[in-house]
């Protein structure tokens, strides 16, 4: 198959172009490189380096090749940077979307797995979610993702464009010789790994005063290769049974901010320091995944746990040191 893959030169967007390619399927890679690196792109994949905004470029691409579904992972996704420039995010998450459906239209292609978050659903009121929780977003990214959800519903309605949306909760580690690697790192894994391994003086801990075991949030961090596999399976279904689906991916274990900085601790074998600041603007107390409906519909489990997860982050930023 070919797959057209949007913000595939991203963290989430080079490991799935590699598990692609890995599993004998053709990929092309459309990325702005705005927040993309160009290097970690496989050599493998077709890279057109465009906005999804400029539509006629984008257009260009699909009359250049027979896209069989499209993975639309490019946006930009800082729940940060989301509550104080808001527009950025409406502006490029909403149109880039548009155009990339009004295209798919135009050239018949009724595939797309979208990468949704678990930030749709804002503060839940029970401890783990499922698909059927409220959708309540408490910042501005999330609440573009919950605005494509429903023009995604509404394009497949009209034009029967099919498609999965997988609301990743928290995607961390590293595989294939790729890890997060951002311009302004923001993560909690990457930056407490870099704070152990002295980049940083110390590390920042947003809150200790939530209603929470030990007073910090509480997140649910799934492996980023689990997450490349959940949208194969996801293409798999919709090619046998077309119809769309909305889909936790999470590995159902809540983790707080205190028991990461612990697992990177003991990991590097070392301490570092810690300043504990306000609350930041837009984060969710606890976001914890039900995954029974992956699991029922795709056959999918999350593989790997914290520890291999923080294991590879971990190994993947000490190669970078060398
Ligand atoms: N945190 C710190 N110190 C830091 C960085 C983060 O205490 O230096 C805390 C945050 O306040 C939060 C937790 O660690 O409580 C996790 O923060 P991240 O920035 O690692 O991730 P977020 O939960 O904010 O967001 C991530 C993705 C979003 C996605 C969300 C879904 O970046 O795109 O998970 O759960 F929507």
């Amino acid at each position: 198959m070919k797959f057209l893959i949007t913000g595939g030169a991203g963290y989430i967007g080079t490991n799935l172009a590699n598990y692609l390619l890995l599993n004998n399927h053709q990929v092309v890679v459309l990325d702005n490189l705005e927040l993309g690196n160009k290097s970690l792109v496989p050599q493998k994949a077709k890279l057109h380096i465009n906005d999804l905004r400029n539509k006629k470029e984008v257009e260009k691409i699909f009359s250049e090749s027979k896209i069989d579904a499209v993975f639309h992972l490019a946006a930009y996704s800082s729940v940060q940077e989301s509550m104080k420039i808001p527009g950025k995010y409406f502006n490029n998450n909403i149109i880039s979307t548009v155009n990339l459906l009004e295209t798919m239209v135009k050239f018949n292609v009724k595939c797309l797995i979208f990468s949704s978050s678990a930030a749709v659903y804002g503060n839940p009121q029970k401890y783990s979610v499922n698909e059927e929780c409220p959708l309540s977003p408490n910042n501005v990214y999330g609440q573009t993702k919950k605005i494509i959800e429903e023009m995604l519903d509404w394009y497949d309605r009209i034009y029967n464009i099919k498609f999965v949306s997988l609301r990743y909760f928290n995607a961390a580690g590293a595989d294939y010789g790729v890890g997060e690697k951002r311009k302004n790192e923001t993560h909690l894994i990457p930056l407490a790994i870099k704070t152990a391994l002295k980049e940083k003086e110390y590390l920042t801990v947003f809150g200790n005063n939530y209603p929470t075991k030990d007073g910090t949030a509480i997140r649910d961090y799934v492996h980023i290769t689990d997450i490349s596999k959940a949208h194969l399976l996801s293409f798999n279904y919709l090619k046998k049974n077309e119809k769309s689906q909305i889909i936790n991916l999470g590995s159902g274990l809540g983790k707080s901010v205190s028991e990461i900085v612990d697992l990177v601790k003991k990991i590097n074998n070392s301490d570092f320091k810690i300043r504990i600041e306000n609350r930041r603007s837009g984060d969710p107390i606890v976001l914890v995944a039900n995954y029974f409906k992956a699991k029922k519909i795709l056959g999918w489990e999350p593989e790997r746990d914290i520890k291999e997860i923080i294991k590879s982050a971990y190994d993947w930023h000490k190669s970078q040191l060398q």
